[in-house]
């Protein structure tokens, strides 16, 4: 089978590292990819994901049979749709389910009308209701963008003055919703849909804020872990009943057909778990900590997603824990460099540690530069969290690039719950 990945991210490096070693691949590409992929497969640099007739011609000038989307800009942009019209499968939701996405307000009206336990939320189209509402509003709440915003569309504050800015900026140019604050901690739940049935994967953390003791501003996500110590069965169960199932029946209800990965974010609160939000593709960093537990073959993992087998699939996964740390460059999450020569890794040969690149090129001269804000995911895994906290930690101050930094605190919190 050859197969394509859509995406430059340590997200697409840990699906393509995942592909490479099924021995059922005849040709791996990447587009673009980066510096990373590049030892697994072939980069298409000049290939934009976005781009659906120029990927819908690279698949077939390359006999590609399968695609695996890992962002959300081509899958709301229909990318499945135009794939499957030629006969191209692809691991991904059609435009119409993407909305789940790229929709707040519809994922929002979903959750409702299925009966997900959610925040409370309010819908606004225009500044002056905004402004009347905010004004009279008590207590802590959350703004969010509707539409697509690559992890920026959200903001938590106490400062009602900050909130009406971001909140009217918004207004400019979309939706909002007011959402009720929640509070509790989070878990990233990855679902296998291949349309009638579903497979689900460990459940991972992500580290969502910019410094350590979850302070500072809202990243794409500084490390992850897998699995979460805290997930008891019982909570595991709560989450299959109230949200996983009703999402799956409300979907089959609403006639909406989905092949791909599911992404539930789900804040636990003292009154049981309630989705913060639907992604419908993988999470980055939690890909790169998911991949090094998953012991099936991917290639035959996703032959089941496009089947309808998925429910029988024997899906084998590591008793091992995984834990990413990500490396940012300077000034990340706000303004930071790119381009910026990668002076060493880690050493690729050393057991229980794995360095995803996001974004990395090479520059005439063969080095190494960074491309984005997240740089690298090294990932660590052992026999618990702490054993992979030690595995990631000790790699990771051999990424060397000027302005390199990280948390420094990624899983400790869940140390005392193993
Ligand atoms: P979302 O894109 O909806 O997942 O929001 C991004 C992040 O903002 C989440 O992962 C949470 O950390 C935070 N967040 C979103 N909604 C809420 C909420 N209602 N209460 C508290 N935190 C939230
Ligand atoms: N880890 C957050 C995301 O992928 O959206």
């Amino acid at each position: 089978m050859k197969i394509l990945v859509l995406g430059s991210g340590a997200r697409e490096h840990a699906l393509a590292w995942k592909f490479a070693q099924s021995n059922r691949i005849s040709g791996l590409f990447i587009a673009p990819g980066n510096a990373g992929t590049e030892e697994h497969g072939v980069n298409l640099p000049h290939l934009n994901p976005n781009d659906v007739e120029a990927v819908t011609k690279a698949c077939k000038d390359r006999s590609i049979n399968l695609v695996f989307v890992g962002p959300e800009d081509p899958l709301a942009n229909g990318i499945v749709d135009a794939l499957s019209k030629s006969s191209i499968n692809a691991i991904g939701p059609g435009k119409d389910a993407a909305m789940l996405e790229s929709s707040k307000v519809f994922s929002k009206a979903f959750m409702k009308s299925h009966a997900i336990p959610t925040a409370g939320a309010k819908e606004f189209d225009n500044a002056a209701a905004f402004e009347k509402h905010i004004n009279r509003r008590k207590g802590r709440f959350v703004i969010k963008k509707s539409g697509l915003a690559a992890g920026k569309g959200v903001l938590e504050s106490e400062d009602k003055s900050e909130l009406l800015e971001f909140g009217k900026r918004v207004l400019e140019t979309d939706t909002l919703l007011v959402e009720d604050y929640l509070e509790g901690w989070e878990v990233s739940v990855f679902a296998l849909s291949d349309g009638v049935g579903y497979k689900l994967l460990p459940f991972c953390a992500d580290f969502k804020k910019a410094m350590d003791n979850d302070l500072g501003l809202n990243t794409g996500g500084m490390g992850a872990i897998c699995p979460v110590p805290l997930v008891s069965q019982s909570l595991e169960k709560l989450i299959i009943q109230k949200i996983v199932e009703p999402t799956f029946s409300g979907l089959k209800k609403d006639g909406l057909t989905y092949r791909g990965v599911v992404y539930f974010g789900i804040m636990v609160t003292e009154s049981g778990p309630k989705l913060l939000e639907y992604n419908v593709r993988f999470g980055d960093p939690e890909t790169q900590v998911l991949m090094p537990l998953i012991q099936s073959d991917l290639v035959s993992l996703c032959e089941a997603m496009l089947s309808g087998t998925i429910d029988k699939f024997p899906l084998q996964i590591s008793t091992d824990s995984a834990l990413g740390v990500v490396v940012a460059s300077g000034g990340y999450p706000d303004e930071y460099k790119k381009g910026v020569i990668v002076e060493s890794l880690p050493n690729p040969k050393v057991k229980n540690q794995l360095v995803f690149h996001a974004a990395t090129k090479r520059d005439d001269q063969g080095r190494i530069v960074t491309g984005g804000g997240r740089c690298f995911t090294v990932v660590g895994t052992g026999p618990n969290t702490l054993s992979a906290n030690c595995a990631a930690y000790k790699a990771v101050p051999d990424v060397v690039f000027e302005g390199a930094w990280w948390r420094h605190d990624i899983g400790k919190k869940y140390f005392m719950n193993e």
